[in-house]
């Protein structure tokens, strides 16, 4: 009974730890909402109807959990179910102040062995101005916000890591990538990756928060990513030798993020 389940499967992360963990030729499945998009063996689930992920927890060691939206909501009754199937969990969290410490705080409760993985900003948030780019023009608020980006295949090699050796129950790792970067400099680099000249426009926040409002729905969410922004103009964010010191080599660097996405961003 050495079985993984993988939750988030379809997702940034989710989908390279899945894969790599199933190419390791290790016994994985994936929760998902709809099996047929995971390429392997996946259980229908859905984390928001707590009753509906048994199935997938069957013969459970270990669980990859990713928690989906912008607060714990049903957490706490997925976790319990969780603990009394697994033995381990390992969760991808996020740094700073959010729900996600709620559910960090389910997870050390429910008698589990637990990983908490706590990245920074994803250089797969700036796939949001894949549209932007195309038009040859970046409107963002804070230009100078200088983030240590990591790419999502840093975060789920570091997830197979712990979830495939001993030593990491009861760790918090903060996850970054190797250098912090502007957003304005992120949207240059894109550009000479992708070949394109790209101009960087700064919006004002007033006007950023409308458009972000309409995009993301929660309006605490978009007055934290403002906060944030803002927060990094001077005190950029905070980079991290976890990565290197748990995989044994240097953080992929957000050109090689942009280099593997240029599919996405042309
Ligand atoms: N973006 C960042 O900068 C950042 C930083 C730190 C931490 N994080 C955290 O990282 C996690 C992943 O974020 P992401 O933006 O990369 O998202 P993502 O993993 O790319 O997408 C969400 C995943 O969750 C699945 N999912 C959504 N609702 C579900 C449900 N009700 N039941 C089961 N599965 C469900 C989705 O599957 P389907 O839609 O295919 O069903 C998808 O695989 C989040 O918890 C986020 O807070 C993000």
């Amino acid at each position: 009974m050495s079985k993984i389940l993988v939750t988030g499967a379809t997702g940034n992360v989710g989908k390279h730890v899945f894969s790599t963990l199933a190419e390791a030729g290790l016994d994985v499945r994936a929760l998902a909402r709809n099996p047929s998009k995971v390429p392997g063996e996946a259980v229908q689930g859905d984390l928001t109807d707590p009753a509906s992920i048994d199935g997938a927890l069957k013969d459970v060691e270990s669980v990859f959990l990713v928690w989906p939206g912008f607060e714990a909501g049903a957490a706490a009754p997925v976790i319990e179910r969780i603990a009394r199937h697994a033995r381990r969990v390992v969760y991808l969290s996020a740094n700073g102040t959010s729900f996600h410490q709620d559910v960090e705080q389910l997870i050390r409760r429910s008698g589990l062995s637990w990983t908490f993985l706590r990245p920074g900003g994803f250089a797969a948030n700036t796939l949001a101005w894949a549209a932007q780019i195309r038009e040859g023009v970046v409107r963002w608020p804070y230009g100078q916000a200088k983030r240590s980006l990591i790419h999502e295949k840093d975060i789920a090699a570091v997830a197979v890591h712990t979830l495939t050796s001993a030593g990491h129950g009861g760790a918090a790792y903060e996850l970054s990538g190797p250098a912090v970067i502007s957003q304005e400099d992120q949207v240059r680099t894109i550009g000479e990756v992708i070949g394109r000249q790209v101009r960087w426009e700064d919006l004002s926040p007033e006007v950023a928060r409308e458009h972000l409002l309409a995009a993301w729905g929660d309006p605490g969410f978009v007055e934290a990513a403002l906060e944030g922004w803002k927060a990094f103009v001077t005190s950029p964010e905070q980079v991290t030798e976890t990565v290197e010191r748990l995989l044994g080599r240097p953080a992929l660097t957000f050109r090689r993020w942009a280099e593997d996405h240029a599919g996405d961003l042309r």
